[in-house]
């Protein structure tokens, strides 16, 4: 993949919208159109104390995560990229689309406070290449 190109092209993507959600839905589109093997994209945000599921592409998924809970809690106490192989040797982790094999969630600060997740599922085991994590964290700090 030519992670450099599709970045250039997100930033251009992006460059005429300040507002956050539609900066979250192309964004989330514009993954899941250019990676291959991927069933769910999207953002997590954080409001009145828990996960609210976000902009996205694929499956209905869950609202209200908590703090601590599956991948997408887990992240958000650990405070840094969690990459899972294979979801069903995590403990607590949230299936919300069945086909969901490995996983990826990139915490979003802003002024040091965790304020959102990209959350990104493959249907494949270990989808995910330290390539193709730096990638997911380079187009989570363009929101
Ligand atoms: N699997 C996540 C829940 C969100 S869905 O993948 C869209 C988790 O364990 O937190």
């Amino acid at each position: 993949m030519n992670y450099a190109l599709l970045l250039k092209q997100l930033e251009q993507i992006l460059s005429s919208e300040t507002y956050l959600i539609s900066r979250m839905a192309n964004t989330s589109a514009f993954i899941y159109e250019n990676m291959p093997d991927l069933n769910w994209v999207g953002f997590y945000i954080v409001k009145d104390g828990v996960l609210k599921v976000g902009p996205f592409q694929g499956k209905v998924a869950c609202s209200d995560i908590s703090f601590g809970n599956g991948v997408c809690g887990y992240t958000w106490k650990m405070g840094k990229t969690t990459v899972v192989d294979d979801v069903h040797q995590f403990e607590g982790h949230i299936a919300c689309d069945s086909a969901s094999q490995s996983e990826v969630v990139v915490p979003i600060f802003k002024n040091g406070e965790m304020i959102a997740e990209l959350d990104v599922d493959s249907p494949c085991l270990a989808r995910f290449s330290a390539q193709d994590v730096e990638f997911l964290e380079k187009c989570a700090s363009l929101i």
